[in-house]
């Protein structure tokens, strides 16, 4: 049926589209993977309960990283009072459980703005990470993220020495989930932040009022409209098609209707009532003989064939 055959291959193309969509990854994701998977080689001769330093391939010079292998029964007891910046208290809790964690330690450096551009903030320290991952496998790649909370007090940040700035009149701690959604919440001291959950934290200040536009010209920048450019005409090309395959599978659906109507009014037929053909609707629809109401197929009843 030509009906089904065009269905099929609009749900193919659909497919084709979001999957498309949900493998790539923003670079920030992908980032994350690439130190994940930098960390867990700096563990040797792992020990659990010592932070190990790793190395950031040369193409990412300016990024630090550290690796921190618990268990998960330790770190919820005991915490990790100083895990570089990171001051986690007793009551952190791991989800989904898992026997051991590795507590990955990123800082941006000067890579800060390129992978978590916020327009209208000056940042006045480096972003700086920590993510969960399951310590099962130390060759692992590709790991998904440890959700974790913390249930009793709050992770304490410690952003040490800030940037001074001269715009800087309110500072705020920016707080990113793994979606890269940014939050602001507000210092609990002039240098710390604090957090229940993994993400990546920075203090920054809002210049959007102070100097219009820094105009941070050149490729990157021509790079990011483009790219958001692509992101709506790819929502409208998305609505459209799901739009035109709703409409297809609409079609089909009244199709099958009218046939499966026609179809049963056949098998009356062959069982041997006394029918009558009649047109209706220009196809050709058996009617048992004045005893019945005519079969009027749906939106159709404007059809000249009635009579
Ligand atoms: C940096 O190098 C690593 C390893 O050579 C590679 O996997 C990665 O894609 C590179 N990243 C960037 C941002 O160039
Ligand atoms: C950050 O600094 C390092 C040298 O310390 C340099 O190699 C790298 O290109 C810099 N990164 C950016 C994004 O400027
Ligand atoms: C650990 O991960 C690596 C890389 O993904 C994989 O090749 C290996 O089979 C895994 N080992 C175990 C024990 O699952
Ligand atoms: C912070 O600043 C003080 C004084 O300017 C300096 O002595 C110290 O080394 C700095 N600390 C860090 C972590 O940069
Ligand atoms: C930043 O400041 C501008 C102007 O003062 C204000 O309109 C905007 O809402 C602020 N942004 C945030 C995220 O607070």
């Amino acid at each position: 049926m030509e009906c089904t055959h065009n269905l099929v291959i609009w749900v193919s193309l659909i497919c084709v589209l979001f999957l498309h969509q949900c493998t790539s990854q923003s670079p920030a994701r992908e980032l994350d993977s690439l130190l994940q998977d930098y960390a867990y080689r700096a563990f040797l001769h792992p020990h659990t309960g010592i932070i190990y330093t790793g190395q950031v391939p040369a193409n990412l010079t300016g990024i630090s990283i550290s690796a921190l292998r618990l268990r998960s029964g330790s770190l919820r007891k005991r915490g990790f009072p100083t895990y570089m910046q990171f001051d986690i208290p007793v009551g952190v809790i791991v989800q989904p459980y898992v026997e051991r964690l590795v507590l990955v330690y990123q800082n941006l450096g000067n890579w800060t703005s390129d992978y978590y551009p916020l327009t209208g903030f000056t940042y006045l320290t480096p972003i700086i990470g920590l993510l969960a991952y399951d310590a099962a496998n130390l060759s692992g790649t590709n790991l998904p993220e440890l959700d974790f909370v913390a249930s009793e007090s709050p992770i304490s940040i410690d952003f040490g020495n800030l940037t001074t700035s001269a715009a800087g009149t309110d500072p705020k701690c920016v707080w990113f989930d793994l979606n890269g959604v940014a939050q602001f919440r507000d210092l609990v001291s002039s240098n710390k932040c604090e957090t229940y959950r993994r993400g990546h934290f920075a203090i920054a200040v809002n210049t959007s009022g102070i100097s219009p536009s820094p105009a941070p010209s050149g490729p990157t920048h021509h790079k990011k409209i483009s790219s958001k450019a692509w992101k709506i005409i790819g929502g409208a090309v998305g609505g459209l098609v799901v739009l035109v395959l709703l409409s297809m599978l609409i079609c089909c659906i009244v199709r099958y209707r009218r046939e499966k109507k026609v179809k049963e009014m056949e098998r009356q037929s062959e069982a041997g009532e006394a029918l009558h053909f009649a047109r209706v609707g220009g196809a050709q629809a058996p009617v048992a003989l004045g005893t019945r109401t005519q079969p009027v197929l749906e939106n159709e009843y404007t059809a000249a064939g009635l009579s």
